[in-house]
Parts: structure tokens; sequence; C-alpha cells
């Protein structure tokens, strides 16, 4: 089992049962994997609604994190209890080297969500500041400066979408989907998900799974919009998980020196990476 620890500042991946992870994707039926504040509870919100053909029972009824638990915040043991649910489902933001050896031995299907990373460090950053487990998120510059060198909390965003996205062009079972995809087209995107989970859906279900995970739905559920978490946890006063649920919304956050040094960053970092980003819609 992995998990996080902060040591000198900075957040450091120790394990401790190895063997463990493969015995998760076994017993595993579909894992949902993003980098934070990339659309990972939108997915967990869509698998979900997919599994039941469209009725919002489940999604009103259980917290998203124990229909889909998060690999990566409790011992295995818990994980597989809290999923026993046919199918299960797991979420994790762990970075693919991690987890590939694992994979290898695992039938589960892999959704890997992204998102432009300007939109995932505003997200990011606002989330750190009402997450009270986790240090000082500090000035903005700093916290970009931060997420760019890859020293927050599961280390390199650049890292981390290479190591998932490299593994589309050989793993079946692999789905990359992106946040802003979901966003111009959430039909299409639930018939592509569900396809690809090989539950195929009639319109009438696709169009009840969309109703039940727009925004406006989501922010008003409380089993998956967080706010049955203690305050001490998530400060509720400082913002709302569900916040504005938009893309491009790094323009009303970056100055233009900002938005410069990005530019750099992201140029030299993802050189070796061909894939395209949707900044604004
Ligand atoms: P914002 O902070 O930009 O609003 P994650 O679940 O990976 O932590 O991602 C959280 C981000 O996804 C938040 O982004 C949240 O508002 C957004 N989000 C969650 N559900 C959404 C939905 N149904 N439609 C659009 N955005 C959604």
């Amino acid at each position: 089992m992995y998990f996080w620890e902060e040591e000198k500042g900075k957040h450091v991946l120790k394990h401790a049962h190895d063997n463990i992870l493969t015995n998760i994707y076994i017993m595993t039926h579909c894992l949902c994997s993003s980098f934070l504040l990339s659309g990972t509870t939108w997915m967990q919100e869509m698998v979900s609604l997919i599994s039941s053909r469209g009725d919002p029972h489940l999604i009103q009824t259980v917290p998203n994190w124990a229909r889909a638990p998060w690999l990566e915040q409790y011992y295995c043991a818990a994980v597989l209890e809290t999923s026993s649910t046919v199918p299960r489902v797991i979420t994790t933001h762990l970075p693919h080297h991690l987890l590939g050896p694992a994979l290898q031995g695992s039938r589960a299907k892999v959704i890997y969500v992204s998102r432009n990373p300007k939109d995932v460090v505003v997200s990011f950053y606002h989330f750190h500041k009402m997450a009270n487990f986790l240090p000082d998120a500090g000035t903005f510059t700093e916290f970009l400066n931060r997420f760019l060198e890859g020293t927050l909390c599961f280390g390199s965003w650049f890292d981390h979408i290479k190591g998932w996205t490299s593994q589309t062009a050989t793993v079946n079972n692999l789905l990359h989907i992106t946040y802003e995809e979901m966003l111009l087209d959430l039909h299409g995107a639930i018939k592509r998900v569900s396809s690809f989970l090989q539950c195929p859906l009639v319109d009438e279900e696709v169009n009840n799974c969309v109703q039940h995970c727009s925004f406006s739905t989501m922010k008003n559920n409380k089993m998956v919009n967080y706010t049955m978490v203690p305050d001490d946890i998530m400060d509720h006063s400082k913002g709302s998980f569900m916040r504005k649920g938009k893309t491009g919304d790094w323009k009303n956050m970056f100055t233009e020196e900002q938005n410069q040094y990005f530019e750099s960053t992201f140029k030299s970092k993802m050189q070796d990476c061909t894939l395209e980003f949707v900044w604004e819609v």
C-alpha cells in the first residue's frame, strides 16, 4: 500500500504492503485515475450513474468516497470492504509508475481523466486553502511555483499525465477522457464511458445520467459535494468544493508574468508529449 507523508515540507511517497495493490486490481472492475482537481469526483458520479443505468438512488444515498473509495486513502481491507458493491469502483491519484506492475495482471477498466493544467492549478489552490489537512497554500505565486516544480502533494502534474497517457496506445483497458470533453459534450462523454465499460445505455438512461451529473445537480447533492465532511477537515467557510466547474477560470487568476512562466515551463516539460489541451471554451 502506498501513502503520502510530509517530510521536510515536501510530500513523499512511502509504501508498506507491496503485493496488496495487485489484489486490489484483481478485485476491481473500474479504476478512476486522475491528478487532483481534474474531474475525479465528476467521473466517480458518472461511473456510479452508468452502473445503475441512470437511476440516481445510489448517488443520492451513498457518499462518493464510499461508492468509489480512494486507493491511497484507506488500508486495503477498508477499501475492499467499503467498495463491496458490484461493480467495484476504486479511485486513485497515484502516478502510473507505481501502479503499472499491478495493472498488468488486472482486467480492471481504467479511466484516466485529465484537465488543462492552468485550470487544475487554480482549482487546486482554492481546494488547498479550504482543506485543513493540507499545509498552508501560501500566495498563488508560491503555489504555482510549487505546482510547476512538482513539490505539491502527489508530485508532478507533468509526470502524472505523461505516465498515464503514454499507456493508452498499448493498453486496451485504459480510456483517456478530458474534463473539457465532458464539459463540452456531457452526453457524448457518458456514451463513450458507458461503451468502454461495456454497459451501453438507451437514450433515456443517458439523459438521466446527464441530468444527475450536471454541475448544478452535483453541487446540490450532499453525497458528492463534500459538505458532509466536517469543517475541521474541509473549511466550508473558505469556499465550496464544487466551486465553478468551468474551463478558462485561470484567466481570472494568472497575471501576465505567471502565464509566461507557466508557458515556458510547460513548453520545456511537455516537449516529448503530443497531447493537445483545451484552455478555454
Ligand atoms: P473547480 O474548482 O474549477 O470548480 P476533482 O474531483 O478531481 O477534485 O475536481 C474538482 C473540480 O471538478 C472542481 O473544479 C469542481 O467544481 C469540478 N467539477 C466537479 N463536478 C463537476 C461537474 N459536474 N461539472 C463541471 N465541473 C465539475
